[in-house]
């Protein structure tokens, strides 16, 4: 796959969606990932060359500091429980619109603020489309558990039928630590059909903070193609 191409698709998503979206005095969910970097780029130069007066609420460390380096007022959900729109990337978009988040190990968080959002924007490149979850995303569903229990949980997991498998650092020996302290456990579940009983089960397990499997929260996704067109489902 072309990595110009993949780059102008997620770039051509972010603008398009920020430039239909993003209105006068609105609060917005700030998401994580690549994708979100070109996004915040555009939402900083219309904020400042329209006087927007843009509130932004990050969904993770990466993008606390992508607001704050791009001169966006940064406010809290305590402040602004009611966002007006989130707008995130997503690692898997489904036929349904549902989504496999947390490549980035930011689902916690990023959940939190889509399901305090009226209206959740995905931007993404074309290599992010499927048909069902699993498709492509090969690396499994991100979930965040209490590190105490990750025995246990992936020996349930491994009983729903998953390949569970501890995310490790890259630059330090151990696992990956999330945002919140937690770890993250990549379980793929091969191709997955029925997503909505899947997270139930998941979730049921006890450590789980929660998944990145994101249903049925999305308003319109933007996806950026290859010929530098942008579809908008
Ligand atoms: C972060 O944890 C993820 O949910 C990201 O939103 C997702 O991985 C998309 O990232 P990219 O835009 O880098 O593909």
């Amino acid at each position: 796959m072309d990595k110009n191409l993949i780059e102008l698709g997620k770039k051509n998503a972010a603008f398009r969606a920020v430039e239909e979206n993003v209105k006068k005095n609105m609060i917005l969910g700030i998401g994580s990932g690549s994708t979100v970097v070109y996004a915040v780029k555009k939402i900083a130069e219309i904020n400042q060359k329209n006087n927007l007066n843009l509130k932004c609420i990050p969904t993770s460390f990466q993008s606390h500091q992508l607001i704050v380096e791009n001169g966006l007022t940064l406010v809290s959900l305590d402040q602004y429980p009611e966002i007006d729109l989130d707008i995130d990337g997503a690692d898997e978009i489904d036929k349904s619109l549902n989504l496999i988040k947390g490549g980035g190990g930011c689902l916690v968080q990023e959940k939190i603020i889509a399901s305090s959002s009226k209206k959740l924007v995905i931007i993404a490149d074309f290599t992010k489309k499927s048909e069902f979850l699993g498709e492509h995303w090969k690396k499994g569903v991100p979930i965040e558990i209490i590190p105490l229990a990750h025995i246990p949980i992936m020996k349930r997991l491994e009983k729903l039928g998953g390949t569970p498998v501890l995310r490790m650092a890259q630059a330090k020996t151990g696992p990956v630590v999330s945002d919140n302290g937690n770890f993250i456990i990549d379980a793929d579940f091969g191709i997955i059909k029925n997503p909505l009983d899947l997270n139930l089960k998941i979730l049921q397990i006890p450590g789980v903070v929660d998944s990145g499997l994101f249903l049925g929260m999305v308003q319109a996704a933007y996806i950026g193609q290859a010929d530098g067109t942008v579809k908008k489902i």
